[in-house]
């Protein structure tokens, strides 16, 4: 039987989710938003691609959580892009009221699901869905270490001009301004990056890794980036329904890793068919440390701020 999956939200990273997952015959797709009419029109028209693709998946729009039901995964897109001069966390209570009543609904019809958090701020709104779901914390992850490293290695592959297949990079910590991109651990085939570029370019590059975001809401004015971050949800969807276990850098729970208790903060950890099956705590430097701690400051005050939110709705 084919995998379920269910996309919520239809707007730019929803939408191209939603190709993305029927391009690639991963399982029917759900797409549901609250605007009346988007999500059907939408869903027609991947619908409509498969032919083309020579994708045999059902894909439809709706909503209606009905149409959910089962679901697999539940990928979670739904809410506001940012604006310019806006930061992730500016997004908090906005997001806040769609991410808990969109899960809310979800998880009553997939009580099984594995969730992908999408919407920003990142690691607070993966703290929502796990309270308001009560799922387990293997069960609930978030999307932002994937985008943040192929923005790093999109950019060290143009520096290098060598093939981004070829450049594997690592960040950590939470998806924001904060991000901890380590070059210790980034290598071109295995050749640290550090024997290829000089410590200025470098740092450059991790500069603009940090703001890749940003760069891109600067350019559009009227939202945020969907592609990179629609191919960087894919692939996690595509690693838990193949029960591939690759090791990507995602949003977790961390209950004592790092030192971090009780928040969601992108480290690496293996993706199976249970979701998260592992999460790998690796020796840092003292001062990768501190930039990982200051990264999980700015999640746990998000977090703090929503507490009585969550505690009154009861999660
Ligand atoms: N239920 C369902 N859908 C909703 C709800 C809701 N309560 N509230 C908003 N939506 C839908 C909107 O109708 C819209 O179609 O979410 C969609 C958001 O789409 P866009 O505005 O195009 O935003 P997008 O670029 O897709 O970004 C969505 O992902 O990467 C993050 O920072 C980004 O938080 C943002 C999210």
């Amino acid at each position: 039987m084919r995998k379920k999956i269910t996309v919520i939200g239809a707007g730019n990273v929803g939408a191209s989710c939603a190709t993305r997952l029927a391009d690639k015959e991963l399982g029917d797709v759900v797409i549901v938003d609250i605007l009346e009419g988007v999500p059907t029109g939408k869903g027609l028209d991947i619908r409509q691609s498969c032919p083309v693709e020579g994708s045999d998946v059902k894909v439809v729009g709706t909503n209606d959580y009905q149409e959910t039901a089962n679901s697999d995964i539940v990928v979670v897109t739904a809410g506001f892009a940012r604006k310019p001069g806006m930061s992730r966390d500016d997004l908090l209570w906005a997001n806040y009221e769609v991410v808990a009543s969109t899960v809310r609904q979800a998880v009553q019809h997939s009580p099984n699901a594995i969730l992908i958090v999408v919407t920003n701020p990142l690691d607070a709104m993966c703290h929502v869905a796990w309270k308001v779901s009560g799922f387990p914390k293997n069960r609930v992850v978030g999307m932002a270490g994937i985008l943040d490293t192929a923005r790093f290695r999109a950019f060290l592959a143009e520096a290098l001009d060598v093939s981004v297949e070829s450049v594997v990079a690592f960040v950590l910590g939470g998806h924001g301004d904060t991000m901890v991109p380590l070059v210790r651990y980034t290598s071109v085939a295995g050749i640290p990056v550090t024997d290829l570029l000089d410590e200025a370019t470098l740092h450059q590059i991790v500069e603009r890794t940090r703001f890749g975001g940003g760069e891109i809401v600067k350019y559009l004015k009227t939202g945020s980036a969907y592609y990179a971050p629609s191919a960087a949800t894919v692939e996690m969807v595509e690693s838990i329904l193949k029960d591939k276990k690759k090791v990507l850098p995602c949003s977790v729970l961390l209950e004592g890793e790092y030192g971090i208790n009780g928040l969601f903060v992108g480290v690496p950890v293996k993706l199976g068919a249970s979701g998260v099956e592992k999460i790998y705590e690796i020796k840092l430097t003292e001062e990768e440390r501190a930039a990982l701690h200051k990264s999980a400051a700015a999640v746990q005050e998000l977090v703090n701020v929503m507490k009585p939110k969550l505690e009154a709705a009861g999660a």
